[in-house]
């Protein structure tokens, strides 16, 4: 559903991404896990034609319009209510209001439709940006960083919401610099260093090659076997 082949990026003399290649199945939860600088976000930004490459393809099976993005900037506004910032989209998109009140309901948010945005506390705003992501129902659904800054609870709340849109036929592309997160929730992850993959597979497969499970499997512990590097 979604391929990178031998992407590279460069930013000035900085290489960002060098030689990026991985695909994504249909109907599947993909993590993109690195640390903070490695590229993950500048993926997202090619994936979503809001940047070029300099080299390399990529192939996403849907249309744009069948495509959600929830990037870390939510883009709400402050001071309009949750369903009036949801009414504003469903004009640009030009589908019906209904679905507002509908993707509200599917995030949780039903009972919070009249609260102004800068009265919601970081997991409402969370869950809103995935409602408006969610809005016009599409088939690849590209999250960056969906959980980053949440207490473990509402982190929990949010992967069940992800996992409820891919048991209903979305795929997800996500990125998170949390291995525990990518262990529990992806289908497949790529390991993403500096601007390279260094691991791709099924999270518990990738343990087992490195042999990073005794009682739970330890991706972030593979990570640093690899790179020597620290998540952050
Ligand atoms: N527009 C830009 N101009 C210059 N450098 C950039 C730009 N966007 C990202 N970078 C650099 O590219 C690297 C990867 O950034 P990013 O993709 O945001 O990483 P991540 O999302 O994994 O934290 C960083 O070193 C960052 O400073
Ligand atoms: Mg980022």
């Amino acid at each position: 559903m979604i391929k990178m082949n031998n992407i590279m990026k460069q930013f000035g003399e900085q290489i960002v991404l060098s030689d990026v290649t991985f695909a994504v199945n249909k109907q599947e939860i993909f993590g993109l896990l690195g640390p903070s600088g490695s590229g993950k976000t500048t993926i997202i930004n090619i994936l979503t034609n809001q940047l070029e490459a300099d080299n390399g393809s990529k192939f996403i099976g849907v249309t744009p319009f069948e495509t959600g993005l929830m990037l870390d900037e939510d883009g709400l506004y402050p001071r309009l209510n949750c369903l009036e910032n949801l009414h504003l989209f469903t004009s640009i998109y030009g589908i019906p209001r209904e679905r507002a009140l509908e993707a509200l309901k599917k995030v949780g948010l039903e009972d919070a439709t009249k609260k102004a945005v800068n009265a919601l506390s970081k997991g409402m705003r969370q869950r809103l940006a995935l409602a408006r992501a969610i809005l016009h129902e599409p088939k690849v659904l590209f999250l960056d960083e969906p959980t980053s800054g949440l207490d473990p609870g509402t982190a929990r709340e949010i992967h069940q919401l992800i996992r409820n849109l891919r048991d209903n036929g979305a795929t997800i592309f996500l990125t998170t610099h949390n291995m525990d997160e990518a262990v529990k929730l992806c289908d497949n992850v790529a390991l993403l260093n500096k601007g390279r993959i260094v691991e791709h597979g099924a999270p518990v497969e990738i343990c087992q090659r490195h042999h990073a499970i005794k009682t739970v499997p330890d991706l972030e512990a593979v990570f640093i076997k690899i790179t020597g590097v620290e998540l952050k």
